[in-house]
């Protein structure tokens, strides 16, 4: 779906709601509405028939440059507040993300009665890619898979967890990646067990699991997978936990398709997991979406009531949690097609 399409959808909810406009504020959104995003922001307007994206005067060039709407720009803060004011947005549509300090200013300077959240419309766009985005997340995907292998290469006795991340990175870098998608997570030994380990001084052992969780920011586009690695031979429970989470992990991306409920994935996952009795330690959700932010629609758990479409975006990511142990994590990012599900990143799972 074209930028002109993407603001006409939301033309059409600002007449569905009676709402005066629209006013998006967050660089994912701005970029997916204009194909702009500059650094310091500005203020897309959505009304019924017009759209506006006003930016500070620094940024005027690169929006003017990329932006597939109208662009206008202002120096000074009264002169933005002066220019929203003529729009008339007594009751505008707003992100749920928008600063609380925004808020405030904006219904002191405009006069706004009543904010309406929007977030509902953004998601029933975002939640489905089209196929220019499903090409720019697998080649983030595709720059991830690289990094991991720099991982594999990197991961061994004597090594600081911060040294794997710092290798992965550079080579994301190299790769045209813009910057890693989330702080990268080696999560070695006992710290395997905290599901967020992001990499720190602790020099990985023999006989460590280590968790491996990133990603890269490519095109604006996030991707995101986790392999898990024994640093030596494996203990029986190490084996255990890994056949447990390898088959949860494989058996949910095998049944991910079109007209499927997420929900029904995650139970499916602590169902092949209660099998082996860890159930308990799989403490988060199997997944989310992913796309312009590495956390997005749809919900990936118990508590979603998203039905698979082609184009949606999600991972897979079946996990085991012992404190004093360590845990196992695998995880793809993954496409719904017409008929299934296709692995964008690619790594090789069986590592152990
Ligand atoms: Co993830």
């Amino acid at each position: 779906m074209t930028q002109v399409n993407r603001v006409k959808r939301v033309q059409e909810y600002v007449n569905e709601k009676n709402l005066d406009g629209v006013l998006i504020t967050s660089r994912e959104n701005l970029f997916y509405f204009t194909s702009s995003s500059p650094i310091l922001g500005g203020y897309l307007v959505i009304t019924a028939d017009d759209a506006t994206f006003i930016v500070p005067q620094l940024e005027y060039e690169e929006a003017k440059g990329n932006s597939k709407v109208a662009v206008e720009k202002f120096s000074k803060r009264d002169d933005l507040y002066k220019r929203l004011g003529e729009m008339n947005l007594r009751t505008p549509g707003v992100e749920g993300g928008m600063r609380y300090s925004t808020l405030l200013n904006l219904k002191e300077k405009l006069g706004v009665e009543k904010f309406e959240v929007i977030d509902d419309v953004i998601k029933e766009l975002r939640i489905v890619k089209d196929e220019e985005e499903i090409k720019r997340i697998e080649d983030a995907c595709g720059i991830a898979d690289d990094a991991m292998e720099v991982a594999l290469e990197s991961v061994r006795e004597g090594v600081k967890e911060r040294e794997v991340a710092a290798k992965m990175e550079y080579e994301m870098r190299m790769e045209g990646a813009e910057k890693p998608a989330f702080d990268t997570i080696i999560a070695s030994g006992p710290r395997s067990a905290l599901p967020h380990g992001v990499a720190t001084d602790r020099v990985i052992e023999r006989g460590d699991l280590v968790v491996i969780d990133e990603g890269a920011l490519y095109g604006h586009y996030n991707s995101d997978m986790t392999r898990t690695v024994i640093v030596g031979s494996p203990s029986e429970k190490q084996l255990d936990v890994y056949e447990a989470v390898l088959e949860a992990q494989e058996k949910c991306v095998e049944a991910a398709k079109p007209g499927v409920k997420t929900k029904d994935l995650d139970s499916l996952a602590r169902k092949i997991l209660d099998e082996y009795g860890y159930e308990k330690n799989f403490i988060h959700s199997l997944g989310h979406g992913v796309g312009l932010e590495i956390h997005e629609w749809p919900g990936v758990s118990q508590f979603d009531e998203t039905v698979l479409k082609p184009g949606m975006v999600i991972t897979i990511e079946p996990g085991v949690y012992i404190p004093g142990f360590g845990g196992v994590r695998i995880e793809d990012t993954i496409v719904i097609t017409e008929d299934g599900a296709r692995r964008l990143t690619k790594t090789e799972r069986r590592l152990v």
